[in-house]
């Protein structure tokens, strides 16, 4: 599989600090990858810093072979790099309906598309953004995200706070994602388990730099390893 996505020797932050230290990995594509690590570490940061929110201090970050560190936002966007914040970034006073059309370009995603792969928005179309629960919210972040038709998708603790029924709901989506739509996932979660569960690679970062970066299965069939990396380490 060709490269999706390269960092070499990154080193990033907001400002003059730091947070980011020498962070290099490459995904391929189609992969999806688990970013794991406890509160504080950098995980938001290095999403950031993928999509160009962040104050860039050196190293490289290549997207399928073209540099992209030092492209703008909406360019990096526009080459297909979509990111769903851990904020969840919708438009409360707009329709579900409105949230996707504002965010949509031309390419392989309708409104349709969205809603049969997320049936609950379909039956909340008319709702506004800050009328629906917080599971379709971040359906809705995720379709607002696929609308701009990206080939890398960056979820930013998409489970946070959410009732297991949901949770199911949006693991099977990213799963789906993955194997039918032929995107690469960044998946950056708390709950190691279910993230190591759906992914094939996974990232450990701790105080802004990698302790582990090899395959999902390897880290969840070692509980002791996982515990002190994500949990004590
Ligand atoms: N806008 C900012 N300006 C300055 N420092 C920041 C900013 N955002 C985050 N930081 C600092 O950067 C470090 C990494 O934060 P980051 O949000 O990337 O961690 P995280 O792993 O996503 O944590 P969490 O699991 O709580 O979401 C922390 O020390 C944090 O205080
Ligand atoms: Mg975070």
């Amino acid at each position: 599989m060709p490269e999706a996505l390269r960092l070499e020797g990154v080193r990033a932050g907001y400002g003059a600090t730091v947070v980011l230290e020498d962070v290099g990995f490459s995904l391929a594509e189609r992969d999806a990858l688990a970013v794991l690590g406890r509160n504080g570490v950098g995980k938001t940061t290095m999403l950031a810093t993928i999509m160009g929110l962040t104050t860039f201090h050196a190293g490289r970050i290549e997207f399928r072979g073209r540099s992209v560190d030092r492209l703008a936002v909406h360019e990096r966007s526009r080459l297909g790099i979509g990111y769903v914040p851990q904020t969840r970034d919708i438009f409360p006073s707009l329709s579900v309906e409105e949230n996707l059309a504002v965010a949509g370009r031309p390419g392989r995603w309708s409104q349709e598309r969205v809603y049969d792969l997320f049936p609950r928005l379909a039956e909340r179309r008319a709702h506004m953004g800050n009328q629906i629960s917080g599971g379709e919210q971040q359906m809705l972040a995720m379709g607002r995200a696929l609308m701009g038709d990206p080939s890398l998708l960056l979820l930013d603790e998409p489970l946070e706070g959410l009732a297991p029924i949901i949770v199911d709901t949006l693991l099977a989506a990213i799963q789906r994602l993955a194997r039918e739509e032929s995107l690469t996932v960044v998946l950056v979660e708390q709950s190691a388990k279910l993230a190591l569960e759906v992914t094939d690679q996974a990232l450990v970062l701790n105080r802004g730099r990698i302790v582990y970066s090899g395959s999902s299965a390897e880290l969840l069939a070692d509980p002791e390893r996982l515990g002190s990396l994500v949990i004590a380490g």
